[in-house]
């Protein structure tokens, strides 16, 4: 069987196209429909009840839309509602971001890894109940990337001001030996070239999850026998809650990130 249906892919805002993007490299025939919300961005300190909201109405406009599965590019909104989401839209699968504190902790020499995530992800239970599973013996540092988001809404990434934010978020994990660095935040590997300057010399391994949502998406593909069609010519569209300006500008960072 085969299912042409396109991939819908959801974030707060840009950050869920560095989960695009391996979405689409990992599975180059899929079509995708990418809804970055962008009017009620950044979502790190809303509350659980607002964002569980705005993920039901991005959630619920890409299963109208006719996407065969949804992945919440977003660890925000993973946190604050994926047991919810799930529940309501059940007759397709919903695919989450997991912190990556797993292979960090396993992977650690120096017992301590860093995790840089929003405020929300970081009180929620999925981090704390991940943290407390794996993280036993191991220090773990979670530091909320302040400003990181609104860096990358702004294209600001290759700025002065983002190496001295990145800087300052950093810092103590990286005085205390980190040599596992989770980023817990889609939006956070647009940053990675400041990440690896200012980790430069520590000898910390930086890692972006994306690629393990990716392999997910293919397996949960597989198993359900509902790849598109091999003949099938993908599309990419993209959608948002904000301005035809904002769309387009999704549609450029997409280009830019698979460059
Ligand atoms: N990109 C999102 C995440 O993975 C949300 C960032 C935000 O809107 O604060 O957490």
């Amino acid at each position: 069987m085969t299912d042409n249906r396109p991939i819908g892919i959801y974030d707060s805002g840009l950050g869920g196209l560095t989960v695009w993007r391996e979405v689409r490299r990992a599975l180059p025939r899929e079509s995708l429909l990418y809804l970055g919300d962008g009017k009620n961005c950044p979502y790190g300190s809303r509350t659980k009840e607002e964002i569980r909201l705005l993920a039901d109405a991005a959630v619920g406009r890409l299963v109208e839309k006719g996407c065969k599965m949804v992945v919440v590019a977003c660890n925000t909104a993973t946190a604050a509602a994926i047991d919810f989401l799930r529940d309501k839209y059940h007759e397709i699968p919903i695919v989450g971001m997991e912190p990556a504190v797993k292979p960090a902790c396993l992977n650690t020499r120096t017992g301590v890894v860093g995790v840089l995530a929003t405020e929300r992800s970081l009180d929620g239970d999925l981090f704390c109940r991940t943290a407390a599973r794996y993280g036993k013996g191991i220090e773990v540092i979670a530091v909320p990337g302040r400003g990181f988001v609104e860096l990358v809404e702004s294209d600001r990434e290759q700025t002065p001001e983002a190496e001295e934010c990145v800087r300052r978020a950093m810092r103590e994990m990286l005085d205390r030996g980190a040599d596992q660095i989770v980023l817990g935040c889609t939006h956070y590997p647009f940053l990675m070239e400041a990440l690896r300057k200012v980790s430069a010399g520590s000898g910390a391994r930086i890692i972006d999850p994306s690629p393990a949502v990716a392999r997910r998406v293919v397996s949960l593909l597989k198993s359900a026998d509902a790849f598109a069609d091999k003949a099938q010519k993908p599309f990419y569209e993209f959608d948002t809650f904000a301005d035809e300006a904002y769309r387009q500008r999704l549609r450029k960072k997409a280009e830019k990130a698979l460059e």
